[in-house]
Parts: C-alpha cells; structure tokens; sequence
C-alpha cells in the first residue's frame, strides 16, 4: 500500500488503471477510521481492481464554531486499518494543497438547506465541493458513502446526476456498536454518561420503525413519541428529529412508501447523527 499526499502523483499512479478501464473505487473519509469506514473499505475492496481511500479534514466543511482544530487524527493507525481492509492507496493531501484561494464552490440547492443544513450553514457546500474535488483527481468509477450520513448520501447523489459524473455512487449501511450506537470519529468525545445515555438515539429509532410496522402512519405522533424518548435521557439536547421522504428530503405527515426518520441530538458538545429507513 502507498500513500500519496499530492493530485499529481496520485494521477500519475492511477492513470494505467484508466488506460486498462480497471475499476476505481474511491472511499472518501476525515481519518480516524473505525469500522464504519472499513466497512466501506472492504466493500470496494471486493469490487474494484483499485481502492483508493483518502483522509482529509476538509476544513471548508466545519463551521467556525466546529471542532474542525480538535477533531481526532491518527494517521498511522488510519494506515494499518486501511491496509487490512483492503486499500490499495492512501490520499492524504495537505490543506494548501487541496485549497489554493478557490473561487469555486460546489452547491447542490434545497436538500441542504434542511436537516444538517439548517444547524450547519454552508457545510454541504465544503462537502460537495471537496468531494467533486476527489472525483476530479481521482476519476473513480465508484464512491462508497455510508448511509449513516443520510443527507449527505442524498446530497451527493443529486451532484452525481446534475453534472454527470460517471461515477456509481454506492450507499452501504449504517455500522453500529453493539448497544445500537452508529459508529462514529466523534464518539470519542462523549464521557462516561453521555456514551451510556446516546443509546436512546437506535433505541427510539427501532421503537417508531416497530410501530410503523404495526400500522402507525401519522408522522406528528411519531415524532412526538421518539422526541419524548430522547429527552427522557437529561443530557440529550435535540437538534433536530425529522419524518422525511427520501428524495426531496420533505417533511412526511402520513408514513408510505419510504421514510427517512433522522435525527441530531447534542450530548454536551457533541453533536451526534443516526437515522433509519423505513419502507411500508
Ligand atoms: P467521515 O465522517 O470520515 O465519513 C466517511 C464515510 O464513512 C462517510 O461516507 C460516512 O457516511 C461513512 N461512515 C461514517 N460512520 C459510519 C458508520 N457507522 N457506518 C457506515 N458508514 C459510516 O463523511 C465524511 O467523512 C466527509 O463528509 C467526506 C465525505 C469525507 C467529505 O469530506
């Protein structure tokens, strides 16, 4: 495996595999790889002849008040990991080497001004654009992107198809600890109290899934009742609980077809996604 930190060298290496039409699969990742990220790794790895996975802190997707400066890194554990799972090449460029004063900015319009998008103004924005960025230089013939970050799944989808990228977008699903907790770089944040109190988060997910299954379909009383749960744990702050559609990312009021149930719940300053589909 090697690791390559500039555009260039990384054309360089992979421009044979172009040449040949050896499938490329890219895995774009922050670092601080855990078994979410592996298993997108692995996943590539099974269907490509190349992986390449990249590790970056894409600054211009953290808001000012983010943990962009102490958000985890590790670097040389990152490597081993991404060995094991499969990788064949590492990307892990600098911040001025990603980032020369652009004037761009990718934007994909109204999907992110909902959800994540309204307590993190412009942040879809840093990821669109740093991800065509990675599609760019990398020309992958496949991205693997985890469904535990729903709306940016969706998001990334829409880019995709608005400017044509030939690039299969492969959505895999959510990773978890075994008490139900998605996996996270950020779990590592949470103390003692707040880790045994995120539970609630897959607990109330399960419960409103089970009662759709049961015959629920007014969105308002399931929101209520998985509100209810998580505020029942004191150091859950919510940011947001929603009953969505899986296309337009529009609030639901009566359940059919599929339905996004996602949610953002703060517990001290760490702010933690999870979100479920259900089908009916
Ligand atoms: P990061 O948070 O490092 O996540 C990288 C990829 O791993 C994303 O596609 C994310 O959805 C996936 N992932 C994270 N936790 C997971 C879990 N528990 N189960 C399955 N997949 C999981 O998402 C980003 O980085 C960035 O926004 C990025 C796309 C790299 C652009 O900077």
């Amino acid at each position: 495996m090697k690791l390559y930190k500039t555009l260039e060298d990384l054309k360089k290496v992979l421009m044979p595999y172009d040449v040949k039409n050896k499938c490329i699969g890219l895995v774009p990742t922050m670092g601080f790889l855990h078994k979410g990220h592996t298993s997108l790794i692995e996943k590539a790895a099974k269907e490509n002849d190349m992986v390449v996975v990249s590790i970056f802190v894409n600054p211009t997707q953290f808001g000012p008040n983010e943990d962009y400066e102490k958000y985890p890194r590790d670097i040389k554990r990152d490597y081993e990991l991404a060995t094991q799972a499969g990788a064949d090449i590492i990307f892990t460029p600098e911040v001025n080497q990603m980032y020369d004063h652009p004037k761009t900015t990718i934007q994909v319009k109204e999907l992110t001004n909902k959800l994540c998008g309204l307590s993190r103004p412009g942040h879809f924005d840093g990821v669109t654009t740093v991800v065509a960025k990675l599609f760019n230089g990398v020309k992958p013939h496949k991205a693997y992107f985890g469904q535990k970050d729903a709306q940016q799944l969706i998001v990334i989808q829409k880019m995709v198809k608005d400017l044509n990228y030939d690039i299969e977008i492969i959505g895999c699903p959510i990773v978890r600890e075994s008490d139900g907790l998605a996996l996270s770089s950020r779990n590592v944040y949470l103390s003692t109290e707040e880790r045994k109190q995120a539970t609630i988060l897959y607990k109330s997910l399960i419960t409103i899934k089970d009662k759709i299954v049961n015959g629920e379909r007014d969105a308002k009383s399931l929101k209520e009742e998985i509100t209810r749960m998580i505020k029942s744990q004191p150091l859950a702050k919510i940011d947001y609980v929603a009953l969505v559609d899986v296309y337009a990312l529009e609030n639901v009021e009566q359940i059919k077809d599929k339905v996004l149930i996602a949610l953002a719940v703060k517990f001290g300053d760490t702010r933690l996604i999870d979100n479920i589909v259900v089908e009916v």
